[in-house]
């Protein structure tokens, strides 16, 4: 092969390669979500990361559709999408046997999602997110269990309720103050709501200048403008704070707090981009601007089951990415550091004691120890330095006096400390070292 076309040692853009080191990260970042989901009694679910383009045509927002799927043609002449997220495919899902699921229903999944973005710090094109959604419950108590879930995450991590903050607004009040408040026409609101969730990204003087050229009414800018301001519902002009949508907020606000959850705020710029939310939205950030990513997102969607044209189911979940969790836990130092799932390296002076370790790894995996034998013909340091290099905790070699005595030098790697152990407590004292 020339030059020319070499092939790239690199992994296609904006998607990861898990070396074991990576994968170690991975697992204990997915395990922490299973737990944590499990604890809540949420089952786990899974589907295919192809879908009908259709589905995300449907419900999705414009940008992610237009800008952000990847999607072809089959061979059949189907348009197909790899999914950028999972909820129009759990709703299609529960759609399909809403007869048979017995409601309400908590699940859970931690699909790869592709999303055709431009790579940066905390977005990537393929990245994986835990999804807990609930379905069938109207009421708060699912919001605020779905909130509480995402909160026992965090301190799972080991996360400080100063590090991170939980954003909180409502659709419902978002519509209510474009369509009744300012009286807005559709494409002003669409235009204010992708406005507002820029604010924090631009300047005041900007975002005023971009509402004016909005709405061109300055009374309509001025009113905008005194409702960004405020820090607390209370702030709200009067006819704003009589809204339904409001005393929902206080009351949800309220009810996390005696939840123990002191970190969550009002938000009224949060927006979040997809078209099906209905309900509460939130948004949870890292506090530290080394990071400034949304860490996770999600929020209430009553009507998106109701799109396959069934009856409606209502439903609430959220989405927590790797990549910024990641990002999240490294800034914060909260990542354990690796740990080789291999117990026992077993090394051999020379080819003949091969069988003997053999099967003497062949018995501890037995009795629970992950052993694995050194097959190569090289000098006994250089077996051991690889055990060492790839952060196996321990290591014997077999050779002569072993096979004969039953006793092995059991040798801890981190430690450089050497003792002599039989054969029968091999296992024993293994467990005991590493607990
Ligand atoms: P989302 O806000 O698009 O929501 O994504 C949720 C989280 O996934 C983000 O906060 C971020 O952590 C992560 N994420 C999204 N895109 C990327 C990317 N390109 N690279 C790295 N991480 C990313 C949803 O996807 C909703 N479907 C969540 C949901 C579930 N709502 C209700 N249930």
């Amino acid at each position: 092969m020339n030059q020319q076309n070499k092939l790239s040692l690199e992994s296609y853009k904006g998607t990861r390669d898990f070396y074991p080191e990576d994968q170690f990260v991975q697992n204990y970042i997915f395990g922490v979500w299973r737990k944590v989901a499990e604890k809540y009694g949420y089952l786990e679910y899974n589907a295919s990361i192809l879908e009908e383009a259709a589905l995300y045509k449907a419900k999705s927002g414009e940008e992610i559709v237009n800008e952000q799927t990847y999607t072809f043609i089959d061979r059949g002449g189907r348009e197909v999408t790899i999914r950028p997220e999972m909820t129009p495919t759990v709703a299609r899902m529960v759609a399909q046997k809403r007869k048979e699921l017995a409601f309400p229903l908590r699940w859970f999944s931690i699909p790869n999602l592709f999303r055709y973005e431009r790579p940066q710090r905390g977005r990537l094109r393929e990245h994986w997110q835990l999804n807990v959604d609930m379905f069938g419950v109207e009421s708060i108590g699912a919001d605020l269990e779905i909130v509480s879930v995402a909160y026992d995450i965090m301190k799972a991590f080991g996360a400080k309720d100063e590090s991170f903050a939980i954003k909180i607004n409502s659709r419902k009040f978002l519509n209510f103050l474009m369509d009744t408040f300012l009286r807005l026409n559709g494409q002003q609101a669409h235009q204010i709501s992708k406005l507002l969730d820029r604010m924090h990204k631009i300047s005041g003087e900007d975002f005023i200048a971009q509402a004016k050229e909005i709405l061109g009414d300055d009374s309509k800018v001025e009113a905008l403008a005194t409702i960004t301001r405020i820090k607390n519902l209370d702030e709200l002009p009067e006819e704003v704070k009589a809204h339904e949508s409001v005393a929902e907020l206080k009351s949800f606000l309220a009810r996390m707090e005696t939840l123990g959850i002191k970190n969550a705020i009002f938000d009224v710029s949060l927006v979040r981009g997809f078209d099906y939310y209905t309900g509460i939205v939130f948004e949870v950030n890292d506090t530290s601007p080394a990071n400034p990513r949304a860490l996770f997102g999600g929020g209430r969607y009553d009507d998106l089951v109701g799109i396959f044209g069934v009856e409606k189911v209502p439903g609430i979940g959220f989405g927590m990415g790797d990549v910024t969790i990641r990002d999240f836990l490294e800034t914060y130092s909260l990542l354990p550091s690796y740990e080789s799932i291999v117990d026992l390296y077993i090394c051999k002076f020379d080819e003949s004691f091969a069988g003997f370790a053999s099967q003497l790894a062949s018995d501890l995996r037995k009795e629970g120890i992950n052993a694995a034998v050194d097959l190569t013909d090289k000098k006994v340091s250089a077996q051991v330095k690889t055990a060492d290099r790839q952060k196996i905790p321990f290591v014997l070699v077999v050779g002569e006096e072993e096979t004969k005595s039953n006793k092995f030098k059991l040798k801890n790697l981190s430690e450089s400390k050497e003792i002599e152990v039989s054969r029968e407590d091999l296992a024993k004292t293994i467990k005991s070292l590493e607990s």
